[in-house]
């Protein structure tokens, strides 16, 4: 039964087989010392896990208005006031809105005598710092139905340089 033949083919079989898997160790250990250690792939695979987009999004996606509010500017923000001005008055009387001045604490909906929409009038709740962060943002999203014609700022700097100005006109 076990010819010479068949048990050098044997023999060989199994030391082919131990040598591929040699090999394929070997450029294995290769190929993974050359990524993990100084190789350009190895350590991007690392940035992207981890480093850089998560990084790069928080300043602009995660910074809370509260934060930047504390460190906005007036003064920029009474240059993004000339968008409202042509409707918002900051001396106590109303104009096509209600006036302005006091507006950041105040309720929502609250100048008496300003013919408010039902979508504000029925609102309720005061104009904190991040309510007027939202409404400015995008005010027919944050509250359906207000008549205010008025597209929003997209920018969370120059909400949050408005929003300080308006505090500073009481
Ligand atoms: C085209 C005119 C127009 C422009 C421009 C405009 N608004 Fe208005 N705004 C209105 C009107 C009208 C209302 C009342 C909306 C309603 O009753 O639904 C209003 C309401 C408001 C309110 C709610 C006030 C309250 O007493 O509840 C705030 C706050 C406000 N606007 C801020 C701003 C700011 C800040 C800007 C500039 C970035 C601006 N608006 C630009 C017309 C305008």
């Amino acid at each position: 039964m076990f010819d010479t033949m068949t048990f050098t083919k044997v023999a060989a079989g199994l030391c082919g087989t131990f040598l591929v898997f040699l090999l394929g160790g070997w450029a294995g250990e290769l190929l993974y010392h050359t990524g993990g250690g100084h190789g350009a792939e190895g350590e991007q695979a690392y940035v992207i896990d981890t480093g850089a987009e998560e990084g790069d999004a928080a300043p602009e996606e995660q910074v809370d208005f509260a934060t930047l509010l504390a460190s906005a500017d007036p003064a920029s923000g009474e240059r993004v006031y000339a968008k409202c001005r042509a409707c918002h008055k900051l001396d106590g009387t109303n104009g096509t809105g209600p006036h302005l001045d006091g507006v950041v604490g105040r309720a929502i909906g609250g100048v008496e005598g300003f013919a408010y929409s039902d979508a504000l009038a029925g609102h309720g709740g005061d104009w904190t710092p991040e309510a007027l962060d939202h409404w400015l943002e995008n005010p027919k999203g944050y509250i359906p139905g207000n008549k205010m014609a008025f597209a929003g700022l997209k920018k969370i700097e120059d909400r949050a340089d408005l929003v300080a100005y308006l505090q500073s006109v009481p």
